[in-house]
């Protein structure tokens, strides 16, 4: 993955420092009836780990980028934290601990395009898991839009501590076949006018039909699959564009 690299995880963490607060109850509740420690796969810079380390829960994290691992790490010395995180990929997670709840936030698997990888990210995900443990994954909807080869390019920035300015400039496709949107993600570190670092990201997500991911969820092995609107306990509606997916493993 050439994603969440160096400016892409700077950027990450000053535009995004915090959960959205109704978010974090929501899996805060999870984490506190959870039976057993708790998994963040994909934790990022830790805006739901930190709080809920910070809460006094048993939580470790997984996430492919040391970037974001290293600001994780980062903001936990600033809080007198010490969060337990590890730099593995979905596909090749290998964890001493099983889990009683594994929550990925923020649309974050929708990250995993490739259909192999998802399938076998899910294998993993049920194997770290104690029987009967819960699972909440957050998974954006597929709605009906049009196959888009060119797109216009988007941006804004963000200001770092010292003045410098990290600019994000985007390039959209979306293919409808697939339910893929990819951009190409150009960031820039500016200075007192000048270029002083550029970075390219390959950035895609995949969106889902809700029946076509509680599929995926039953042939990974998990079973009373639950789908919510998001921060509630209840069901979403067509406008609903996020998704959020309880399920048990079996
Ligand atoms: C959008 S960030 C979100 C982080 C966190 N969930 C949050 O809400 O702040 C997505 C994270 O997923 C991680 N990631 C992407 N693909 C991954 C994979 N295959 N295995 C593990 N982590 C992955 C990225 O490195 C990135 O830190």
């Amino acid at each position: 993955m050439n994603a969440y690299q160096k400016l892409s995880a700077e950027f990450y963490d000053i535009d995004k420092p915090t959960a959205q607060p109704e978010a974090l109850e929501f899996y805060l509740d999870y984490a506190r009836r959870s039976v057993g420690p708790i998994l963040e796969p994909m934790c990022g810079t830790g805006r739901f780990l930190l709080p809920m380390l910070a809460a006094g829960l048993d939580i470790e994290g997984v996430d492919l980028s040391d970037e974001m691992l290293s600001l994780c790490r980062a903001r936990g010395r600033a809080l007198g934290l010490s969060p337990v995180l590890h730099t593995q990929s979905l596909t090749a997670l290998s964890l001493a601990r099983r889990f009683g709840l594994v929550f990925i936030p923020s649309s974050s698997f929708c990250l995993l395009t490739d259909e192999s990888v998802v399938e076998a990210s899910l294998e993993k995900l049920r194997d770290a898991m104690l029987p009967g443990a819960t699972f909440v994954v957050e998974v954006e909807r597929l709605v009906p839009r049009p196959s888009e080869t060119s797109g216009t390019w988007g941006g804004r920035w963000v200001e770092r501590p010292d003045g410098a300015k990290i600019l994000i400039s985007w390039l959209p496709q979306y293919s409808s076949v697939e339910g893929i949107g990819r951009s190409i993600h150009r960031y820039e570190l500016v200075k007192d006018g000048r270029l002083l670092e550029s970075e390219y990201e390959e950035f895609a997500l995949k969106f889902y039909e809700p029946a076509a991911f509680q599929a995926l969820l039953e042939r990974a092995g998990f079973a009373d699959v639950r789908v919510f609107k998001p921060y509630e306990a209840t069901s979403p509606d067509d406008s609903d564009e996020g998704l959020i997916f309880e399920a048990r493993r079996r």
